[in-house]
């Protein structure tokens, strides 16, 4: 079974959805609690883009033992001396080099003729090897590149040196086949892949970014790239959360592992929604605040009888404490009366026939029915005598 890195881009791209901005100390905290999750790789920042970034990014590379701290860099020495600055004290640095290779980038953002960008490359990667032993180039846009253009790039990223290739769908814009193909295109023409790690990353502006991140795996890649909550540019990246489960989930399916400790994923979750304000709504998989409630009666009747009629995982695999079912007028008599049995008042079933039917009266005027809902439920009853 072949054990997948994952590469955590949260203090990164994920800063990068609009409105956010960690401090130096948020940085540092979220860095500790991602170290303690297992992540492989904790892209600290964009040092050349502020002093502020180059310094978290120090800090971060300080404190992290257990992950490879990360910058991202455009392929300019400047950019490199900036990333260099910041990680010359880490541990294990990775330097993040990339560079849009899209026609459309190509012309309009970069101005850059093929042979041009082929030279950036090779000048890039051969002055950042003074410095880094392990460099990640990313063929930016590598989504709409044409094929046999990107496999240029990454033979030439290859040949310079390049330990980690990175082909990203930057616009969130490819269906899980097409961009699973692309990753099989470029395993059979160009040499040497399997010395590399291959690396995935997506963003969801068609809400594909997980799918098409395990369809990479089936293709053949090793590191899955993504932020904690999905939090990112417009749409965001992949939920790196969604994408670890998934794989834990269906082991035999994807025949692949992670050195993930699951049991983190709720608190890292809620860290990094508390940090950036980012919210994460209650319907959102593996981590959202529904994700492991059952409203319905069939269904709460279901877990009650055996938690797998309706649950794939189980709250505590995630570190999520078991919280009661929501009470709400989909609710049937089984879970009502093992709720009142909880609260500590079991009532007998000629009982639990009219406390029922007056719990679905009041559930039908009232949204949400709270344990304090149940017990005056029962308090009346007993009062009436
Ligand atoms: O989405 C993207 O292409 C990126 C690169 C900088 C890797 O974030
Ligand atoms: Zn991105």
């Amino acid at each position: 079974m072949r054990t997948i890195q994952i590469f955590d881009t949260t203090l990164r791209d994920g800063e990068q959805s609009p409105g956010v901005n960690l401090s130096i100390d948020e940085k540092v905290e979220i860095a500790l609690q991602l170290e303690r999750l297992g992540v492989n790789v904790i892209e600290a920042g964009f040092s050349a883009a502020s002093p502020g970034d180059l310094n978290a990014v120090r800090e971060v590379a300080k404190v992290v033992r257990n992950a490879s701290v990360c910058s991202l860099s455009r392929a300019v020495k400047g950019d490199i001396d900036a990333a260099w600055e910041s990680l010359k004290d880490a541990e294990n640095p990775t330097l993040h080099i990339f560079i849009a290779t899209s026609p459309l980038h190509r012309q309009y953002k970069l101005g850059k003729s093929k042979d041009e960008l082929l030279e950036s490359i090779r000048g890039s990667l051969s002055y950042a090897r003074q410095f880094f032993s392990r460099i990640e180039f990313s063929a930016e846009d590598a989504g709409r590149t044409e094929r046999d253009f990107l496999a240029q790039v990454v033979d030439c990223a290859i040949r310079e040196g390049a330990k980690v290739i990175n082909l990203p769908d930057t616009v969130g814009y490819l269906d899980p086949d097409e961009y699973a193909e692309m990753f099989r295109y470029i395993r059979q023409e160009v040499p040497r892949t399997d010395e590399i790690i291959l690396s995935a990353h997506c963003h969801d502006d068609l809400g594909m970014a997980v799918a098409n991140s395990l369809a990479a795996i089936k293709a053949g890649v090793t590191q899955i790239e993504g932020t904690i909550n999905g939090i990112g540019e417009r749409a965001g990246n992949a939920a790196i959360e969604e994408v670890v489960m998934a794989i834990r989930t269906r082991e035999d399916f994807y025949q692949v592992k992670t050195t993930f400790r699951h049991e983190e994923i709720a608190r890292t979750s809620r860290l990094v929604s508390k940090l950036t304000g980012m919210y994460v709504p209650g319907n959102k998989a593996i981590v959202g605040e529904n994700a492991f409630d059952h409203e319905s009666g069939i269904h709460q009747d279901g877990v009650l009888k055996h938690r797998g009629t309706y649950e794939i995982m189980s709250p505590s695999s995630i570190g999520k404490e078991e919280v009661p079912f929501t009470m709400g007028k989909h609710s049937g008599r089984h879970a009502f009366r093992v709720r009142l049995e909880q609260l500590g008042y079991p009532q007998s079933d000629e009982r639990i026939n009219v406390l029922f039917k007056r719990f679905k009266e009041l559930a039908d005027r009232k949204k949400s029915i709270t344990d304090e809902d149940l017990i005056a439920l029962v308090e009346e009853r007993v009062h009436k005598g």
